[in-house]
């Protein structure tokens, strides 16, 4: 008889044995063993777990298909910022970049590094002593979810690493995508079971992956590229990237078989041409190459942007496109009441995505471009961007008939307007029209926003139509009761709403000011109206003169301010908002004359963080230090800002210093 200790040892053989297979197959592509024998190893091992479920190990094969429905994924700081990269949309601005970079590094030919950028999902992997331990979202590149449960159940991707030779801590950067072919198979399932579709591949790995029930995503089939890792130090001895992903590779990760070393600018123009001509034959959906520096001694030299770093670039692929007809023009009311004609063509496939509308833009583009109902166009496709009309194809014209400019607003039917100087027409109804109304909320409610997460479009547009809501301020009105008239929403998804709304009570001035969504005022103009006003009585009661001395302000928005802030129902606005319990923190618009530059890497803030809360404190933040600059703020591995300031004998900062001085700003 079979001891119980003799059955457990056998499990763990029977575990190394099948994640063996399993990297043999879904990675290597290399099986050993035929599939008939493949289940009989898994099927002796479900046995085994169901007769001892205690002993079940999370390295089983059997535990990458979650069980466990989430409740909401857990917000995580990356440890170090997930950036993204720069693009060159032709050759030009490829040979540019290459030209900078030998330049930087004082070489004639810089190696590069070259493979295609996946059209799928960021995602950073962090192993401990071996074992996958998170799988994080890129989110916004500081703090991305965790989604663990899901990336586990990605059958190529080890979760156990049993090499001695890897650092008790690691943390590596993939892609997470899908197959066209799977993209196709899943889609045509949610058609017959009449749900929702998802309208590319990205968007459906993106969608699996962010799906709180992992069963979802272990049913599509998911798969991952891992294309880099956080930090190039991460690695002892390994200083060049190609070796790298060949460590990698080695230890089981899936790595791209299409990268190459290419050592100059017509080799790399080479294998961007010659990739861009297989790129339909490939099983997945790339948009570009990305190129990067091979030698990975050199990244602190070439450095990075805020946004991304200097020792890569994406080069994308000329945008595909298609033909097909127009058989119709609709019209579409902006969030401002701008009417856009949009074309409802005969659905067409461009590089993999079906694609039945695309966007006219205005009724001077219809006109250069002589567009046509019944026309037959060349629709063009660019990564996520709405679908426009390159031209017409005048050979096949035939019964054309002309797109006219409504006169009325398409939903609520009032005159429309065509505003001086511009191309577009409005629809001044934008209390009552339902798309703009619709908009503006969505908008208020946006991250750049009042940033009240989790409430979707389709939840603000359903309350909307069903009279619950109908301004901004009624969202912080709303109780469980109103929640509970829609249609399927559960309890937790209620209690969520309702702690989004009350978390976001608490908000900045500028996003205050964006988040109204008056006319022209963007972002950078919010934050410049926040800097030169004290707070929001001041603002409701500037002058046009007040707002044109504002930096950034000129007299067409001070004239939609105040426009915006004399109409008696959005000052109501505003005060209910405010009687609602909205907190707003002031940002200190007096300037103390003191200019600060910022060095190295810091724990607990990103570049753009620092800059952003020291300019509410009145510094001025530049990039190079001079007699001029009052302090220097100084993280870890400083570059050569650090000897220039003790050179000048300029005040030093570092982090434990600069979050007290932060700590005044929320
Ligand atoms: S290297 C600093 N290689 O593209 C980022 N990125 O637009 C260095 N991507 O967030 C990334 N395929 O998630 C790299 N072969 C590839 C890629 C790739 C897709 C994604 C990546 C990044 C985004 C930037």
């Amino acid at each position: 008889m079979n001891s119980k200790k003799n059955i457990i040892k056998k499990y763990q053989k029977l575990i190394t044995i099948i994640n063996r297979h399993n990297l043999l197959y879904h990675t290597y592509d290399s099986p050993e063993i035929t599939d008939k024998e493949y289940d009989q190893f898994y099927s002796e091992l479900k046995q085994i777990e169901k007769e001892y479920p205690n002993q079940i190990d999370s390295n089983s094969p059997t535990q990458r298909v979650g069980s466990l429905l989430l409740d909401q994924f857990d917000k995580i700081k990356h440890d170090t910022p997930m950036l993204s990269l720069s693009n060159a949309s032709n050759e030009s601005e490829f040979s540019e970049y290459y030209k900078k970079t030998n330049i930087t590094l004082n070489r004639d030919n810089t190696v590069l590094f070259a493979e295609p950028k996946f059209d799928g999902l960021a995602i950073s992997l962090l192993y401990i002593n071996g074992n996958l331990s998170k799988a994080i979202t890129r989110g916004d590149g500081l703090i991305g979810e965790d989604v663990t449960q899901n990336v586990r159940t990605i059958k190529s991707l080890p979760l156990t690493i049993t090499d001695k030779n890897v650092p008790k801590k690691f943390t590596l950067r993939g892609e997470v995508f899908i197959d066209k072919k799977d993209f196709n198979k899943i889609n045509n399932i949610l058609i017959k079971e009449n749900e929702k579709t998802y309208s590319n591949p990205r968007n459906l790995a993106s969608g699996s992956i962010r799906q709180l029930d992992p069963n979802i995503a272990a049913s599509r089939n998911l798969k991952i590229f891992i294309h880099g890792v956080a930090n190039y130090n991460q690695f002892d001895g390994i200083i060049e990237h190609d070796k790298l992903m060949r460590f990698l590779s080695d230890l089981g990760f899936p790595v791209n078989k299409y990268s190459k070393l290419t050592t100059n600018l017509k080799s790399t123009l080479r294998y961007f041409n010659d990739m861009n001509a297989m790129r339909e034959d490939i099983p997945y959906e790339i948009d570009g190459l990305v190129f990067r520096v091979n030698d990975l001694s050199k990244y602190p030299l070439l450095g990075a942007t805020s946004k991304a770093p200097k020792w890569a670039i994406a080069y994308k692929f000329r945008a595909q496109e298609a033909l097909t007809k127009i058989n119709d023009v609709t019209y579409q009311v902006g969030r401002t009441g701008t009417i856009t004609p949009v074309a409802e063509l005969e659905t067409v496939n461009i590089a993999g995505v079906n694609v039945s509308r695309a966007t006219l833009h205005n009724f001077s583009e219809i006109k250069s471009k002589d567009i046509h109902i019944n026309d037959y166009v060349y629709v063009k496709r660019a990564g996520d961007v709405i679908p426009d009309i390159d031209r017409v194809e005048l050979k096949k014209r035939k019964n054309i008939k002309k797109i006219k400019v409504p006169k009325e607003c398409p939903s609520c039917k009032s005159i429309l307007f065509k505003v001086e100087n511009q191309i577009a027409y409005k629809c001044l109804n934008s209390k009552k029209c339902k798309p703009q109304i619709e908009q503006s909320i969505i908008h208020f409610i946006s991250r750049k926003a009042m940033n009240i997460v989790g409430i979707g479009n389709q939840t603000i547009i359903e309350l909307i139509k069903k009279n619950i809501i109908s301004k901004t301020s009624d969202l912080y009105n709303l109780k469980k009761s109103d929640f509970e008239k829609l249609d399927r929403v559960g309890e937790k998804s209620i209690y969520n709403y309702l702690k989004s709304i009350e978390k976001s009570k608490n908000v900045t001035f500028n996003k205050f000011i964006y988040a109204l969504g008056i006319k022209e005022v963007g972002d950078a103009s919010a934050k410049s109206l926040a800097q030169s006003f004290s707070n929001i009585e001041e603002l409701l009661a500037c002058s046009n003169s007040d707002l044109q001395k504002t930096s950034d302000i000129g007299p067409i928005v001070a004239e939609n301010i105040i426009n915006y802030l004399n109409d008696r129902d959005n000052r109501d606005n505003i005060l209910k908002l405010i009687s609602y319990g909205i907190s707003i923190t002031y940002t200190k618009q007096t300037s103390n004359n003191k200019t600060i530059v910022i060095t190295g890497q810091f724990d607990n803030y990103s570049r753009e963080e620092i800059t952003d809360k020291i300019s509410m404190l009145g510094y001025k933040v530049t990039s190079s230090i001079s007699k001029k600059t009052n302090l220097l703020v100084c993280g870890s591995k400083p570059g050569s800002k650090k000897k220039k300031a003790d050179d000048l004998g300029i005040e030093i900062i570092y982090e434990d210093e600069l979050s007290k001085l932060l700590s005044e700003v929320h």
